[in-house]
């Protein structure tokens, strides 16, 4: 099972939670966890090797696929153990993902190379894709589960709207927001409550097959990185637990068999139209100005 975590906003949480996903899947012994590191600033690979990080990276696996090659051996030869959990596997990324993503790398070049690879029935791959538009592409479209935080914030609902676009173009049918940083401010509750109201009513969101989980709560030991090391704090227990319910239920055929949403089924002008209906009904939901995402 492939989770991508993705969002073209910077520095909602994409990496942490990500990797707070791998440690606390990684307590489960059934299963078997690799992260890949699709951030050009390598976020996920220093705080799960740290230190110096030598070849091969994400980036020599991905340049094979962009020449044809199938490269999934060379995924498993870059994988490497987690400093801080023995069961946890990372293949790195590098600055020189940044160069690849702007080379317009084909869209389905880590499907390939993780079809190619020999992982075990139970691994779960954990993608973290930073923020650049092509890379984040690419992580949904290897996904069977799609993961976007959110930070209460209007600079968020944009490129949070975008996100979900991509997601919609390429079929993407089972995905969720998750709230990150909750908490810190009375307010905050309040206003996550009424974005959670929102988005859960948002039939764009029912369409797309997407959810709203509980959120991450605000935390210093967040902030400090305490977390990355051992035992895992119960405080992010019920985040991680909701969003393992919503890994494991039902299947990802559940999710592919559910009808199209109509968008993908109408004329192009009609279907420009209908996407800016629904880009207009998320970025109201986010409490965005419908205006802007017209133009977006
Ligand atoms: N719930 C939280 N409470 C406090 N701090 C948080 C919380 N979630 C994330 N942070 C902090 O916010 C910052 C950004 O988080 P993170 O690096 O996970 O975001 P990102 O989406 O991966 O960023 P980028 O787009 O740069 O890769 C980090 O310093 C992280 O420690
Ligand atoms: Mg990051």
């Amino acid at each position: 099972m492939v989770v991508t975590v993705t969002s073209m906003k910077g520095g909602v949480g994409k990496t942490t939670i990500a990797a707070m996903l791998a440690r606390y899947l990684a307590d489960r012994e059934d299963l078997e966890i690799v992260v890949i590191d699709m951030d050009p600033q390598g976020g996920a690979s220093s705080i799960l090797l740290g230190g110096q990080i030598d070849p091969p990276t994400l980036v020599d696996v991905l340049r094979l696929e962009v020449e044809g090659i199938p490269s999934g051996e060379l995924m498993s030869e870059a994988a490497r153990r987690s400093r801080h959990d023995e069961r946890i596997f990372v293949v790195p990324g590098d600055a020189d993902l940044a160069d690849l993503a702007n080379a317009n790398p084909p869209l389905r070049s880590l499907n390939y190379s993780l079809e190619s690879a020999t992982l075990p029935d139970n691994t779960i791959v954990i993608i973290d894709t930073g923020t650049h538009p092509s890379l984040v592409a690419i992580g949904i479209v290897a996904a069977d589960i799609v993961l976007i935080p959110v930070m209460l914030s209007q600079q968020t609902a944009r490129p949070t709207i975008n996100t979900l676009k991509v997601a919609l173009h390429n079929h993407q049918r089972k995905g969720a927001l998750i709230p990150i940083g909750i908490g810190n401010a009375n307010w905050e509750a309040r206003e996550l409550e009424r974005w959670q109201r929102k988005l859960r009513a948002s039939e764009a969101l029912i369409a797309m097959g997407f959810e709203v989980l509980p959120g991450l709560p605000y935390s210093r030991i967040i902030l400090r990185g305490r977390w990355r090391y051992g035992k895992f704090p119960k405080r992010f227990e019920s985040t991680m637990d909701g969003i393992c319910q919503f890994i494991f239920q039902g299947s990802t055929e559940e999710a592919e068999a559910r009808e199209d949403v109509p968008l993908l089924m109408i004329s192009e002008d009609e279907k420009v139209m209908r996407e800016d209906g629904r880009s207009a009904e998320l970025a109201e939901a986010l409490q965005y100005p419908a205006e802007a995402a017209h133009g977006a």
